[in-house]
């Protein structure tokens, strides 16, 4: 008798933009302890995960030329960890995923950590697991910081390393622009410079979350443009001091704010309205201040199925 192989199933993830990240001492495990608010954008990536005669893994799109296609890419590393997580010899697991990306790779969106949260989504429904999102954040927050979250999507405030969530409920969308840099930035090395001016000098850090949450409720970008905070952004703006540059840009074309989007270097720009994040992004587009811009807007789902049924 001949097996059944299940279709493909396809997962759309979002980018995440923290809106606020307070970053606090260095824990005995070496993550720094934050406090941080992610919002999760209209900028996904599509993951197919396929039942295959041979397990491996094809990218796509954005920045696919600089991303590991072996066992070292985190998508590949959420099927081992999936399938140890159900008893599953990772082994034996015959999987093909397939990343089509939109997200800027090393660029402070969590895009490696969006291909994770997919392949978890993906593979649940594949193999037709009972279990549900609670169970599958704890397999994610084993796999990185920000795994959890582009599992839950929307508004949500993070504490620990990031991975614990409460959701932040927001009634309104707000519009962004986003200015990809030539080149990534690696997430350590931008912590590390932070410690380094940290050690050097005493740099200015955020305070509590809440202005940003009661920014969120009311609605107003106007509000929350005064509030967005990045205490990554001094660390990136050191390694890559182009960024002043790109800050200052889409402030003169017209956006509310721009802040350094996680560990960079994709800059992050708050618009007033859907009309002024076009125009923003067209006069940037224009500047020569980086390699290109989207538009996006905010909160958004977490890792969602394209087609069929969600998780339980
Ligand atoms: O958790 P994840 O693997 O995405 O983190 C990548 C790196 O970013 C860590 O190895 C660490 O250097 C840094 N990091 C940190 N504190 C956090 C999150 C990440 O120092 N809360």
């Amino acid at each position: 008798m001949l097996a059944v192989v299940p279709p493909p199933v396809t997962v759309r993830v979002p980018a995440k933009v923290n809106l606020h990240l307070a970053v606090r001492d260095v824990r005995a495990d070496g993550y720094h302890e934050l406090a941080t608010v992610f919002q999760a954008l209209s900028l996904t990536d599509e993951v197919t995960v396929a039942s295959a005669e041979e397990s491996g893994i094809e990218v796509t799109g954005e920045g696919a030329d600089s991303v590991p296609t072996d066992q070292s890419n985190l998508a590949w590393r959420a099927v081992t960890a999936l399938a140890s997580h159900v008893g599953r010899d990772p082994d034996d697991a015959k999987i093909r995923v397939i990343i089509k990306k939109n997200i800027p790779v090393a660029g402070g969106m969590a895009g490696g950590s969006a291909d994770a949260a997919a392949v978890l989504v993906g593979l649940a429904a594949l193999w037709r697991l009972e279990i549900g999102r609670d169970e599958l954040a704890e397999v994610a927050a084993t796999l990185g910081s920000d795994v959890p979250f582009a599992l839950h999507g929307g508004t949500a405030l993070g504490t620990g390393r990031g991975e614990e969530l409460v959701p932040v409920l927001t009634r309104h969308t707000f519009h962004w622009v986003l200015a990809f840099d030539r080149q990534g930035l690696s997430t350590p090395a931008v912590f590390a410079e932070l410690d380094r001016l940290r050690a050097e000098g005493d740099p200015p850090r955020l305070g509590s979350t809440e202005p940003v949450l009661e920014a969120l409720a009311s609605g107003d970008p106007n509000q929350l443009a005064l509030l967005l905070g990045n205490d990554l952004q001094a660390a990136a703006v050191s390694l890559r001091p182009g960024l002043r540059r790109t800050l200052r840009a889409g402030v003169n074309a017209g956006a509310l704010a721009g802040i350094v989007s996680g560990s960079g270097p994709t800059c992050a720009f708050l618009c007033s309205d859907a009309d002024s994040a076009v125009r923003v992004a067209a006069e940037l587009s224009g500047a020569g201040v980086c390699r290109t811009v989207r538009v996006a807007q905010g909160p958004v789902p977490g890792a969602k199925l394209v087609t069929g049924d969600d998780l339980p």
